[in-house]
């Protein structure tokens, strides 16, 4: 149950203040009884009505967090038919990726029908960590991780200050698993930075978005963030 005058601004229809005052000159109807009082509580069920126009309720907002699979776009719909991340959710609120992960990446992904929130998740402005793991082909020296960490120019432009170091050496296989923390998140950020310092990514996982991580999830599962988590990373983006 909400307050009648902030269903009516939640709804865009006005601001409180104006909501306020058209409920008490009587210009509100709540199930086609006019209500002229403000603290009046309506549930998602009733119908309001503002001068005879019915008002369209806000959506509930929600938030997933998905550990999207391999193999899996990440849009909410694809042009080639394959499956993508929100085929993945069982919903039917229309929720978008906040963000994309490629096509053969794995790793956490939000989605949600907040575009406030996703916008200020996205802008590299509000500094939201993303930690990856990355495979790469070669062992990775301490030159190239400073070059990393300094910023490099990719598309034209120099990365952000980042965080990188390396988890393991495979000798054997010519690999290093590398873990790197970044905020912005240009087109194939992480495959390019690898790139612009001469090694290839072979495999890429994104463990972490801020303080959530995959923890209890395996790949292809989802759940819901609660209402504490939603309020951290509203807190977190500056919101
Ligand atoms: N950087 C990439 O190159 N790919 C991703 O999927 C995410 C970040």
């Amino acid at each position: 149950m909400e307050r009648l005058q902030k269903v009516i601004a939640d709804s865009g229809y006005t601001s409180r203040r104006k909501a306020e005052t058209l409920i008490c000159t009587g210009h509100v109807k709540v199930n086609g009884m006019t209500v002229s009082e403000l603290g009046t509580k309506v549930n998602t069920n009733d119908t309001i009505e503002i001068d005879g126009e019915i008002i369209t309720k806000e959506e509930q907002k929600v938030y997933y967090l998905l550990y999207k699979p391999r193999g899996v776009v990440t849009t909410t719909k694809d042009d080639k038919n394959r499956k993508t991340v929100v085929d993945l959710i069982d919903t039917k609120i229309r929720i978008y990726p906040v963000g994309r992960l490629d096509y053969d990446t794995t790793g956490i992904l939000l989605l949600t029908n907040d575009g406030e929130f996703a916008n200020a998740i996205m802008h590299p402005r509000n500094k939201i960590d993303k930690r990856y793991i990355a495979k790469v082909k070669g062992l990775i020296g301490k030159e190239q991780l400073l070059r990393l960490q300094k910023g490099i120019l990719i598309d034209g432009k120099v990365t952000a200050k980042a965080q990188a170091r390396i988890k393991k050496y495979d000798k054997k296989t010519d690999t290093s698993i590398v873990e790197l923390i970044i905020h912005e998140g240009k087109n194939h950020q992480v495959k390019k930075m690898f790139e612009a310092i001469g090694y290839t990514v072979l495999k890429l996982k994104r463990e972490q978005i801020s303080f959530l991580d995959l923890t209890g999830l395996k790949s292809g599962e989802y759940r819901m963030l609660n209402p504490k988590e939603v309020k951290k990373l509203y807190h977190e983006a500056n919101l």
